[in-house]
C-alpha cells in the first residue's frame, strides 16, 4: 500500500514538472509571493477595493494591457508600450519587475525612455513567486487555473 501510494505522488510531481517545463519557466509560489509583495505594497494595492497609490492598482493586472489602470496618471512611456500592445502576461511582468526603466528602453527600442517605478525585483525566485501572488487577482489570466495535482498525472 504504502508503495503505490509513493508511485502516484512521483507521478503526480513528474506531471507538474512536465507542465512547468511546457510554460516559460516554473510557476511560482503564490504564498510567498504574498510576502513578497510587502515590497510593492508601499506603492500598490491590490485586491477588491484596492485605490491607486504610488503606483496603480494592481488588481486584475495580469493579461491586461499595459498603462490601463483607469484613473492612474502613468508616464508617457509605458501608455505608449501599451499603445503599441504590450500585455501583461507572466514573462512580461518577469522582465519589467528586474528593472522597470531598462525594460521600457528595450520595448520601445529608446534610449530615453523613462519608467515611474523606480523599484528593481532583481531575485528570480521572489519574481515568480510576486507572478503567482498577482495571478491569484486575476481571474482572466490567459494562463487560467494552476492545473491540480491530479490533472497533471494524466496530462503526462
Ligand atoms: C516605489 C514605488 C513602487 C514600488 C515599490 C513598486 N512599484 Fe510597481 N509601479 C510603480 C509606479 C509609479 C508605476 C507606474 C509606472 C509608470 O507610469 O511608468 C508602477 C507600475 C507597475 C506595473 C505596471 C502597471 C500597469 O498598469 O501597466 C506593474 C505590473 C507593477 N508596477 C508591479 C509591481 C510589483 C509586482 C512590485 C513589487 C515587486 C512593484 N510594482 C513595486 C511604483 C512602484
Amino acid at each position: 500500500m504504502f508503495q503505490t501510494k509513493t508511485i502516484v505522488k512521483t507521478f503526480a510531481a513528474a506531471g507538474i514538472l512536465a507542465l512547468s517545463a511546457g510554460a516559460s519557466y516554473a510557476e511560482g509560489d503564490a504564498a510567498k509571493g504574498e510576502a513578497v509583495f510587502k515590497k510593492c505594497s508601499s506603492c500598490h494595492l491590490i485586491g477588491p477595493d484596492a485605490t491607486n497609490k504610488v503606483g496603480p492598482a494592481l488588481t486584475g493586472i495580469m493579461g491586461r494591457t499595459a498603462g490601463t489602470v483607469e484613473g492612474y496618471k502613468y508616464g508617457k512611456d509605458i501608455v505608449a508600450a501599451g499603445e503599441a500592445g504590450l500585455v501583461w502576461t507572466e514573462e512580461e511582468v518577469f522582465d519589467y519587475l528586474k528593472d522597470p526603466k531598462k525594460y521600457l528602453r528595450a520595448k520601445l527600442d529608446n534610449k530615453k525612455a523613462k519608467s515611474k517605478m523606480s523599484f528593481k525585483l532583481k531575485k528570480e525566485d521572489q519574481r515568480k513567486d510576486v507572478i503567482a501572488y498577482l495571478k491569484t487577482f486575476s481571474s482572466g489570466a490567459q494562463e487560467g487555473e494552476p492545473a491540480t495535482e491530479e490533472e497533471s498525472s494524466t496530462t503526462n
